[in-house]
C-alpha cells in the first residue's frame, strides 16, 4: 500500500503545480494591417495586353513591375524559366512582344 499513496501524492502535486501555473486568460485585440501595393494587372499601355495574357495567371503584375532594373538578357532568362521551370503556357509567337516590355521596364 505505499506505493498506492506515494501515487496519490504524486498525483496531487501535479494537481497543485498546474492550478499554480495556469495560463492568464487570452484577450483577443482587434487590429489592422496596411498591405503593401500590390498590382494584380498590367497596368494599360503598349504591351499590356499579351503581359496580362501570359503573365498573370500564377503571380500578380507586381512581381514583374517590382523587380530591380534588369537587363534584356536577364528578363529572355527570366521568361524562359518560367516556361521551362514553372510550365508557364506561353506561346512561341507571344515571346517576343514580352521580352519588349520587359526590357522597356528597365530602359539602359
Ligand atoms: C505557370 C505559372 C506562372 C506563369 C504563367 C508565370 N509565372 Fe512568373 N513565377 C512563377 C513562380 C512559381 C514564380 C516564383 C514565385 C516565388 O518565388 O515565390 C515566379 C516568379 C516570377 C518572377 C520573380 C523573379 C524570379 O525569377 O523568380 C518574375 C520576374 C516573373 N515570375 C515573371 C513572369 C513573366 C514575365 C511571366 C510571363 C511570361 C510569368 N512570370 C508567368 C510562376 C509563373
Amino acid at each position: 500500500m505505499r506505493s498506492g499513496s506515494g501515487l496519490a501524492a504524486l498525483l496531487g502535486a501535479v494537481v497543485v503545480a498546474t492550478s499554480l501555473f495556469a495560463a492568464p486568460r487570452l484577450t483577443l485585440k482587434s487590429t489592422s494591417v496596411e498591405l503593401p501595393y500590390d498590382e494584380l494587372a498590367y497596368p494599360e499601355g503598349p504591351g499590356a495586353e499579351v503581359m496580362n495574357a501570359n503573365c498573370a495567371s500564377c503571380h500578380s503584375a507586381s512581381m514583374v513591375l517590382l523587380q530591380p532594373k534588369l537587363s534584356r538578357e536577364q528578363w529572355t532568362g527570366i521568361v524562359r524559366k518560367m516556361r521551362d521551370v514553372y510550365r508557364a503556357p506561353v506561346a512561341d509567337e507571344d515571346v517576343p512582344a514580352i521580352i519588349d516590355y520587359l526590357a522597356s521596364l528597365s530602359p539602359n
